[in-house]
């Protein structure tokens, strides 16, 4: 297709208010199936030789309902869903609404077990290995609660991890016996060898598990996670990897990575429902891990690997279903196009802040092969916490406060922010002096 012709298709999708209007309402059609998803897969093509053109971004843009104005860069909180998931969340919570009978409900056991397919293969993971969790935070304290450790046992654990996964650890060691090891590594790393060797000179023959973050929402960091899973096996150590900061946001493939449990949120860089997540459990796993929830199916789940740890009770049905049509939004695009415009971003904000904020200094490694989506830095003021509400008040960027160690600021575009996002979120850090 001509340049001019792929131009006015593109323009056809994104300009005008019809475009804009039908676009949304054409996602309500069929998840996955819908006109939106051929359009946005056909725009894709258009532009598969341009990664950086700007008006396919600005189309995927549009799939979210973000206010007038706002610059939205807190994808390490909360991220928000495109219609097309959203129109699944709503679409299923008025069926469930309209006919709450067993009759109507039934098809959600076909449709629970589609998303966990499409999950599975999306993180290159066996579809008996993914429960459907509500959150990261549910899953780190399933394996942390179900795993049989005491005196004499050591876990390994990143002083940069969630609290979820650090204190977690911490209460249940009060309660068990077992000893908790925090490995802090270098500020401003320089290469993959610098973060492995704390970890690979903390395990010892009593270490059970080495339990860290795949990339932390503290500093940005990114782990090397295959390597330490190889270290960490190699001794007979288990592995806990928390992907609340890389699913969604990087391709991945559990088994490559070799982990033995690795858990998420769907509604931070995945842009999925709220209230849902994701549990891997390697098969070698699943016997060992008792579940720390046993409800309605649990006998039926049992033996049937990861399915075991989401005998919750009643779900959200509505939102477990809907992680399948967010995959379906995700491939739309195309995964590794979306972790490559997320580095493009992070890279581009860290470009411009060093450019025109005089004093930055970043907790973040600027090397994308240490760093991901998570910017985080200190914007050299008086008043952190002062200049962070004015970043929101008088320029509508929204990120995240920072204390303590890595005290400063935290920036984390998405796939629903433009260049031109990025560029007036520098110049709003630069105008906080
Ligand atoms: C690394 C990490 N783990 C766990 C969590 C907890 O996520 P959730 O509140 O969705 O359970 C967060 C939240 O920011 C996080 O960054």
């Amino acid at each position: 297709m001509s340049t001019y012709s792929r131009r006015r298709f593109l323009n056809q999708l994104l300009g005008g208010t019809a475009a804009a209007v039908a676009l949304p309402t054409a996602l309500a059609a069929d998840e996955g199936r819908s006109r939106w998803g051929a359009l946005l897969r056909e725009a894709r093509s258009f532009t598969a030789g341009d990664p950086g053109d700007e008006s396919f971004w600005r189309l995927v843009k549009e799939q979210f309902p973000l206010r007038d104005g706002l610059i939205l860069m807190n994808a390490a909180n909360l991220c928000p869903s495109p219609f097309p998931v959203q129109q699944a969340v709503f679409r299923f919570t008025r069926d469930v609404d309209a006919d709450a009978s067993f009759q109507n409900r039934a098809k959600f056991d076909e449709l629970r077990e589609s998303a966990r397919a499409a999950l599975a293969e999306y993180v290159g993971a066996g579809v008996d290995e993914i429960a459907i969790t509500r959150n990261t935070s549910e899953g780190n304290n399933t394996v942390i609660n179900g795993l049989d450790l005491g005196r004499g046992d050591e876990v390994v654990i990143w002083d940069q991890n969630h609290p979820t996964a650090n204190v977690a650890w911490d209460v249940r060691a009060d309660r068990y016996g077992y000893r908790v090891v925090r490995v802090a590594t270098p500020p401003s790393p320089s290469s993959a060898d610098e973060l492995i060797e704390p970890f690979a000179d903390a395990i010892t023959p009593n270490t059970r598990v080495l339990a860290f973050s795949h990339f932390s929402n503290v500093s940005g960091v990114a782990l090397p996670a295959k390597r330490l899973c190889a270290i960490a096996r190699a001794r007979g150590t288990l592995t806990l990897v928390d992907g609340a900061q890389s699913f969604g946001a990087v391709r991945l493939d559990l088994h490559d990575m070799g982990c033995d449990f690795f858990t998420a949120s769907a509604h931070k860089w995945f842009v999925g429902p709220k209230e849902a997540g994701l549990l891997y459990v390697s098969r070698e796993r699943a016997a060992d891990l008792w579940p720390s929830d046993v409800g309605v199916g649990w006998e039926g789940a049992k033996d049937a690997g990861a399915r075991k740890f989401e005998t919750l009770g009643q779900r959200d049905d509505a939102a477990v279903v809907s992680m399948g049509t967010t995959v379906v939004f995700h491939e739309s695009i195309g995964v590794d196009r979306i972790e490559g415009r997320v580095r493009q971003l992070s890279a581009t904000l860290k470009h411009r802040l060093e450019d025109r904020v005089p004093g930055v200094r970043f907790h973040t490694p600027r090397d994308p092969g240490l760093s991901a989506g998570v910017v985080v830095f200190d914007p050299s003021v008086a008043d952190v916490a002062e200049a962070f509400g004015r970043l929101y008040a008088d320029h509508g960027v929204a990120g995240a406060p920072r204390g303590g160690e890595f005290s400063g600021i935290r920036l984390c575009p998405h796939i629903y922010n433009t260049l031109e996002d990025v560029e007036r979120a520098a110049n709003a850090v630069a105008e906080l002096k």
